[in-house]
């Protein structure tokens, strides 16, 4: 695999704009990146995460340079780096810095310009592929592993409907185009109704006893062909557990399940 991007190509530009953190340079490929190479890695996931149109109330106190150090250090404590001693824990705290780093800028007004995220892209490039970068921060097929992270992650409702209408990308600057087919239910279940669908109609099934409406409509877009909406065929995309983020996935769910309408056509 190639894992550099040409400058031009509209991907480049895309992923530049698009919330990725790279976080997951540092254990991609097995590599135990020298403090100062992983903490570039920890500032790529930051500023790249940073999403360009949040507006942001002016820095607080709370944002003065010796609290932030301080507060990094005290993060940086309890979430230590040895890849030497356990790898997967390290590369498990890696993206927990590096969320957490996130949540710090975010909430004392830090917006990267374009240039600053270009260079570091650039610099996280000759680590990791694109491919590997965008497979590391995808939120996979394990119903179970995604159910736990969820617990975590706090869904946004229009964050997930700009997704899911395609206003705003995936992982690597793919539109998802959910409503393309969602919005004509010749093609698909319809959008409206979707919770109340789920609730009433597929979890009255027997395979579903042990389902909630969360894990349904996870496992509905992650393995779209576990279980088939009676009448429809199985034409569904079967890519979105590799495009998706914990966060994005969080997302739209979150907006699925404000749909809650009742209809008469389930
Ligand atoms: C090419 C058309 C198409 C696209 C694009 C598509 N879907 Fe679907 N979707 C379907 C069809 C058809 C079904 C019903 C068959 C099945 O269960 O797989 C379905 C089923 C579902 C269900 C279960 C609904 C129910 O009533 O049980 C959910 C939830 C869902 N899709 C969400 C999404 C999300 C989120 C996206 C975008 C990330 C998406 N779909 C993109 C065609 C599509």
């Amino acid at each position: 695999m190639d894992s550099r991007l040409n400058r031009s190509d509209p991907t480049w530009r895309k992923l530049s704009r698009s919330s990725l953190p790279l976080i997951a340079i540092g254990g991609a490929r097995g590599v135990d990146h020298k403090p100062a190479i992983r903490l570039t890695m920890l500032l790529v996931c930051l500023l790249l995460a940073v999403p360009p149109t949040l507006s942001q109330d002016s820095p607080s106190a709370g944002c003065a340079a010796e609290e932030l150090l301080r507060q990094q250090q005290t993060v940086a404590e309890f979430l230590p780096l040895d890849f030497a001693a356990d790898h997967a824990q390290a590369i498990a705290n890696l993206y927990r810095l590096g969320a957490l780093y996130q949540s710090m800028a975010l909430y004392c007004d830090y917006q990267p310009n374009a240039v600053e995220v270009n260079a570091l892209l650039e610099r996280a490039l000759e680590y990791v592929s694109l491919d590997e970068l965008i497979a590391a921060q995808s939120v996979g097929r394990d119903i179970d592993a995604i159910m736990t992270e969820l617990d975590e992650v706090y869904g946004d409702p229009l964050a997930g409907q700009q997704l899911y209408n395609g206003a705003q990308p995936a992982l690597g600057g793919v539109m998802l185009g959910c409503s393309g087919c969602h919005e004509n239910v010749a093609s698909a279940p319809l959008t409206a109704g979707t919770w109340t669908r789920a609730d009433e109609t597929r979890l009255s099934l027997p395979q579903f006893a042990d389902y909630d409406v969360r894990r349904y409509l996870v496992e509905s877009i992650v393995q779209p062909s576990a279980y088939l909406a009676p009448d429809y065929d199985d034409i569904m995309p079967d890519f979105y557990a590799g495009q998706l983020t914990t966060q994005q996935l969080a997302d739209l769910v979150a907006y699925l399940e404000s749909q809650d309408q009742l209809l008469d056509d389930v």
